[in-house]
């Protein structure tokens, strides 16, 4: 089978597509034949040995796929042979076949393409579990989404407006912030050339943001938070701007606010049955029409390097997919 390899960590301009034999699933495995895998900021940082996860080289990133089962392992009934479904994988999805532990398999909703399955996965769970586990989010409160017209920015977009709140959507550019109106948006803010605190006052009548999503990190952190509420959350999502920021924690005290780490794929392991609610909450929202995908380009294995350079310099919008079989 075909599959984009990372032989060393470094530059993604060094992986190639290789043909190498596919694995047989063992106990509680799943092979799927992969038909649309998604690029994740984390795919980059993988690739570079720069995240948490090093799998053992050499290796196939791709974290989160659609596809159709081929094979299932001892022990797998909720799936089987000729399933359409959506895979966690971690790694590995982006290959002609894949391999993913059955808690981390699910069906997709009906009527989706694997393309449009492919885009949601992860980005939308985390999104999800962000906002319900993490933030309790409640309807009428006010949410700011920071990188808001990124992969999981769209998401908590979607999520958010599904859960029945007010969003503020922040972004580095007026074209990001029109995609993000269009996905629902309530106000938006263009923190490049807006004060991104003074702003989130003004928009929520001096009251500050009830939740702060973010994904992004930096400077931008600090002025969210301080943007917040009383009671208001920091939901701790991610640093794609790179720095990890320190907060003085006065600022929490002040208005009893409460800084919270979202960590999606360590929480799906420990708790399967929320995750399995989340998703099902999900395929209920894709069949009503309240979540819907962005999705940026449509990319072949070979393109991977270019579009993580794309990825990693700010100039992708939702979601880039990279389609691996026939869709
Ligand atoms: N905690 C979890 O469970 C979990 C799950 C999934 C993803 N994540 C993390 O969430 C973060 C975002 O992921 P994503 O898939 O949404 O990525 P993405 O699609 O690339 O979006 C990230 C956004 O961050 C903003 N940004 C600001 N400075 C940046 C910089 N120097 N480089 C790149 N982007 C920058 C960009 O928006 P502007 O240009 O508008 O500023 C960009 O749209 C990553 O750190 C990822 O690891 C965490």
């Amino acid at each position: 089978m075909k599959a984009f390899v990372c032989t060393e960590f470094g530059p993604a301009d060094n992986c190639n597509v290789q043909e190498i034999d596919p694995r047989s699933p063992d106990k509680d495995q799943v092979l799927i034949e992969v038909k649309s895998a998604s690029l994740n900021f984390p795919d980059a940082l993988m690739i570079e040995g720069r995240y948490q996860v090093k799998p053992p080289l050499p290796f196939s990133p791709g974290m989160d796929l659609a596809g159709i089962v081929r094979q299932v392992g001892e022990g797998v009934t909720h799936v089987a042979a000729g399933d359409r479904v959506i895979a966690f994988s971690g790694v590995g999805a982006f290959a002609e076949m894949c391999l993913a532990t059955k808690d981390k398999v699910v069906p997709m909703p009906a009527d989706m393409s694997f393309e449009a399955a492919a885009a949601y996965g992860i980005t939308y769970a985390t999104a999800i579990h962000g906002f319900r586990e993490c933030g309790r989010l409640q309807p009428h409160e006010t949410v700011l989404v920071l990188g808001a017209a990124g992969g999981v920015g769209i998401a908590a977009i979607e999520v958010a407006k599904a859960m029945g709140a007010r969003v503020i959507a922040a972004a580095a550019t007026d074209d990001k912030l029109a995609l993000c109106r269009k996905m629902g948006a309530d106000m938006t803010i263009n923190y490049s050339t807006e004060d991104l605190r003074a702003r989130t006052m003004e928009l929520t009548g001096g009251k500050g943001a009830d939740v702060v999503f973010d994904p992004v990190g930096g400077d931008y952190t600090m002025n969210a938070f301080r943007a917040t509420a009383w009671g208001g959350r920091l939901l701790v999502v991610g640093f794609a701007a790179g720095d990890i920021p320190k907060i003085p924690l006065n600022y929490a005290l002040l208005s009893e606010r409460a800084i919270v780490g979202v960590f999606w794929g360590a929480w799906a392991a420990r708790d399967p049955e929320g995750q399995h609610r989340n998703m099902e909450t999900m395929a209920r929202w894709f069949a009503e029409g309240k979540i819907n995908p962005v999705i940026d380009s449509t990319i072949s294995l070979a393109q991977i390097p270019e579009a993580i350079k794309r990825l990693t310099s700010r100039q992708v919008k939702g979601k880039v997919v990279v389609r691996i079989g026939e869709n």
